[in-house]
């Protein structure tokens, strides 16, 4: 367990003190280090992250940990999507050095009590109030991972743009030495955002989800040239109940920062949606220009 694991696709700790060693040693070379947390199930959006993690600095680790602290008991920790061994080779082929791949008893040892927890208005709105506990989940596996490995960068995608403010802040406010790295979401031609939750939906969902970009395009397109957002926001939720969206959590106008709600066009102001088709809960954000 405290050995690096090295006869599949790329080398897998498994243990802290496994990923401690190797990077202790790329440091003694000199190294930087790039950090890629994911929860598997790896697609373009992810690879993207590694990519940019490679660009950046000498190694790219990607982690693969499911965060049971992160899922509430009546979301999908179980049903979630566990791909290993064709995410090792995916993360072989973009040219990530390591990747570590805890397990739960790794992560959160018996006596585990600690929770990361960041306050104002970032985890007032959007998804905070559905997801009970989330972002907390979030905010305590990241800082573990970044303290595990204290890399030079960590990447994160601008697509769980709430998560990626929350990291920021735990981040600066928590003195840790690490440049959080937000990049840009990607999405499939059609438009939806690349999510290892849409595996869940059927191919009849698939084709209605396209609804979210083009009505979060639409808003944001109505908001820019100064129609009441009000209006704006009502005409979007109005496009995803028609397409057969069964639940929209919200859409909303918000500043990109603080995620406080905007009543009118402001400069880095930002569409934010989560909407329910089926079992499969999609979320997504865009720029306002
Ligand atoms: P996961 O959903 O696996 O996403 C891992 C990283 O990939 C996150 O930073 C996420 O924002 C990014 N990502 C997902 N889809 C993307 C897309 N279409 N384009 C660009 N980036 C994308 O987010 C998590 O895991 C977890 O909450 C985690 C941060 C790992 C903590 O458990």
């Amino acid at each position: 367990m405290t050995e690096l694991d090295t006869t599949g696709a790329l080398p897998i700790a498994r243990s802290v003190a496994a990923l401690r060693r190797q990077i202790a040693q790329w440091r003694k070379q000199g190294l930087t280090v790039g950090l890629i947390p994911t929860m598997g199930a790896l697609h373009e959006g992810h690879l993207t992250l590694v990519r940019r993690a490679l660009a950046d600095c000498d190694r790219a680790v990607a982690t693969i940990f499911v965060n049971p602290k992160q899922f509430s008991p009546k979301e999908d920790f179980a049903a979630y999507p566990r791909t290993a061994d064709s995410d090792a080779v995916k993360l072989a082929q973009a040219g990530a050095h390591l990747l570590f791949m805890p397990g739960v008893q790794e992560m959160y040892p018996e006596g585990h009590a600690t929770t990361v927890s960041v306050g104002g208005t970032i985890t007032q709105g959007l998804c905070a109030p559905f997801r009970p506990g989330h972002f907390e989940g979030v905010a305590t596996v990241v800082t573990k991972l970044l303290l595990q490995s204290l890399p030079d960068r960590a990447y994160f995608g601008e697509k769980d743009w709430q998560q990626l403010q929350v990291i920021r802040r735990f981040a600066r406010d928590l003195d840790l030495p690490v440049a959080i790295e937000g990049v840009a979401t990607v999405r499939e031609a059609d438009g939806l955002a690349m999510s290892s939750r849409n595996a869940y939906m059927t191919p009849a969902e698939r084709q209605i989800a396209t609804t979210v970009p083009r009505a979060m395009v639409e808003a944001a397109r109505a908001i820019a040239s100064g129609a009441p957002v009000a209006g704006a926001l009502d005409a979007a939720k109005a496009a995803l109940t028609g397409a057969g969206f069964t639940g929209i959590d919200y859409v909303a106008y918000a500043d990109g920062e603080t995620l406080a709600p905007l009543e009118r066009f402001a400069p880095g102001g930002r569409l934010f949606l989560a909407a329910w088709l089926g079992r499969t809960r999609l979320i997504d954000n865009i720029g306002v220009p």
